[in-house]
């Protein structure tokens, strides 16, 4: 009999081909996303689940299953899922990085570029038929080239954030729970740095950390206080790492310039007072938007599953520890 995995949402067509010719599949296929007890309920006798940010895998929803091996989580984000609660049980879990690791860095430096020189206040502009003349001074915003960016989170992300700074000769700084090998900061020309001076010292402050308890509102009001005033913010890593309330209160006061926001605290809720705001560019979690990495994504998640069930180890597995308890584990 084959094995039997549940997709919970809908996701790129090949990768639904790909798990139909190695298992089972059920296929939720809706955007919708399953409840916690739909999950428990569905889960009931399925050995795989491909999994997306918006399913919450709690330790009460882990602690159900079972005969689940993997939960493949079709994002580099695992914050969803309670890790520690499914090593546990023994049950492996995998992310997708590598794949979206460019196409995330390309949509914060748009970001960047589209809060500092006020694109979507120019797009809206022309749009409302409000351009009469050429002017001086009609939305000067703040130049990119040659300022000094900030990163948060020096890991694949960061750094190809790092690379797009150089390439517009950028000095950056950055902060990290653990310093990069001195290797990389020579090659990215990047400067290890306390969070206040990144702080104070960026023009751009740009947010590339998972979601942990330590990262959770890493930004608040006193980080941006200590924030230039000209100072603009960047997050496309998760809400919850910034406290949106302090934001738009620094936006709105402007105790700093301006930000570029692609993820929220309460998605798909965005803060009303944000949504008044000129000075921010929002975007619905897009980062890793693009067909092509949308497509792998969902290719290396239905690859985890796959191996998970073959009894090989999954490509991306993100708790080793699940796999060592394994009894007869083979190597990919
Ligand atoms: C998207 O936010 C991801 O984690 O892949």
């Amino acid at each position: 009999m084959k094995p039997s995995v549940l997709v919970t949402k809908r996701i790129y067509p090949e990768a639904i081909e790909y798990l139909e010719e190695h298992c089972d599949v059920d296929y939720a296929g809706t955007d919708d996303g399953l409840s916690p007890d739909e999950l428990k309920q569905r889960l009931r006798g399925k050995q795989a689940v491909v999994s997306q940010l918006t399913d919450r895998f709690s330790a009460a929803v882990i602690d159900s299953l079972e005969g689940v091996r993997i939960i493949a989580n079709v994002a580099v984000g695992f914050d969803n899922i309670d890790v520690p609660a499914a090593t546990r049980k023994g049950i492996l879990v995998s992310n997708t990085p590598d794949v979206l690791t460019e196409t995330t860095a390309d949509f914060a430096f748009a970001l960047l570029l589209a809060a500092a020189r006020r694109v979507v206040e120019g797009h809206q502009f022309v749009h409302s038929g409000r351009w009469r003349k050429w002017t001086i001074d009609l939305l000067v915003g703040h130049d990119v080239h040659h300022r000094t960016l900030g990163i948060f989170g020096m890991g694949r992300i960061g750094q190809a954030m790092a690379r797009r700074g150089r390439g517009f000769s950028m000095r950056t700084l950055y902060h990290d729970a653990v310093r990069a090998p001195e290797s990389i900061e020579r090659e990215l020309g990047i400067e290890f740095v306390s969070k206040e001076q990144l702080l104070k010292e960026a023009d751009f402050v740009s947010l590339h950390v998972p979601l942990l308890d330590a990262t959770r509102k890493l930004i608040g009001e006193a980080e941006l206080r200590l924030m230039k005033k000209s100072a603009l913010l960047v997050n496309t890593s998760r809400g919850p790492v910034v406290d949106e309330a302090a934001l738009a209160k620094a936006l709105g006061e402007c105790w700093i310039a301006g930000a570029g926001l692609d993820v929220f605290e309460r998605e798909p809720e965005v803060n009303a007072e944000l949504l008044k705001l000129a000075n921010v560019v929002l975007a619905p979690h897009i980062a890793s938007a693009s067909i092509d990495t949308r497509r792998e994504m969902s290719m290396l998640a239905a690859r985890n599953a796959v191996a998970a069930l073959e009894g090989r180890r999954p490509p991306t597995l993100l708790n080793p520890a699940a796999w060592d308890s394994r009894s007869t584990p083979k190597e990919a």
